[in-house]
């Protein structure tokens, strides 16, 4: 069985005390009876004291982001290191706001994947096509060259420390999610491409998330297909209601 995960990421949102707010609210409404791994990604100032926080939840902690570098010359970056150091586990890489806005490249992005699993953090990959390529029927490719040029260089002992979310960028922000369908069919793909390059074994045991404009009622539907294993989740997840229901739709 894959393992079932909902994780919030969010973004450049909450100063210290909003975080202490929604990470009280969230240990008080989300359920700790489910076969699901919940994980929060507050931002990089509130890391250390989240991670203190929820020491005795059933709520990981992760990064949004952090450098390929050990250390340097590397004004207002953080390191893979400095994330373990506070007892963060896992990162999140590739975020297509880190693509666009930040213009981190597939070959960026492969770097900070392998400096995050030399230092035992779990990656949560981040990819996605844009509209463009949907409307240009490119999105099968531009999933796949993602895929191949981001994260296929890691070793396959590395795949148990990976998790994939597709987010179709379109989807991002704008309300406007993809419907079940057209998640289990990019889902199905991804897998068939993981297996293809590194076998069955891995293919069926990688969770891939849903990432776009998940909200409480659109949640059930899209958890129900086959291929997806859960949700990252963005403007939802600031709103410990609808991050609880979402997680309660698994
Ligand atoms: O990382 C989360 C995704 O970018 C989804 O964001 O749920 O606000 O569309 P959203």
């Amino acid at each position: 069985m894959r393992q079932k995960i909902v994780a919030g990421n969010w973004k450049m949102n909450k100063n210290t005390e909003e975080t202490e707010d929604l990470l009280n609210e969230l240990i008080d409404k989300l359920p700790n009876d489910k076969d699901v791994e919940i994980i929060v990604a507050p931002t990089f100032v509130n890391l250390s004291s989240a991670v203190n926080h929820l020491e005795f939840t059933n709520i990981q902690v992760a990064a949004q982001n952090m450098h390929q570098a050990e250390s340097g010359a590397f004004t207002g970056e953080i390191s893979a290191d400095m994330l373990k150091s506070i007892g963060v586990n896992t990162v999140i890489l590739g975020h297509s706001e880190r693509r666009a806005i930040f213009h981190e490249t597939d070959a960026i992005i492969s770097f900070k994947v392998d400096a995050a699993l030399k230092h035992d953090l779990r990656v949560i990959f981040c990819f996605g096509e844009e509209l463009k390529d949907r409307q240009n029927k490119q999105h099968f490719n531009i999933v796949e060259n993602q895929l191949r040029d981001g994260l296929f260089q890691i070793d396959k002992s590395a795949w148990e420390n990976i998790v994939l979310a597709y987010e179709p960028v379109w989807a991002i922000g704008t309300g406007e999610t993809a419907s079940p369908e057209q998640a289990q069919e990019m889902h199905e793909f991804i897998r068939e491409t993981v297996r293809k390059a590194f076998g069955s074994d891995i293919a069926e045991d990688v969770s891939i998330l849903y990432g776009g404009s998940v909200k409480p009622e659109n949640a059930k539907e899209i958890f129900g297909k086959p291929d997806v294993d859960g949700g990252l989740i963005g403007g939802a997840a600031l709103k410990a209601d609808d991050f609880a229901a979402i997680v309660n739709a698994i």
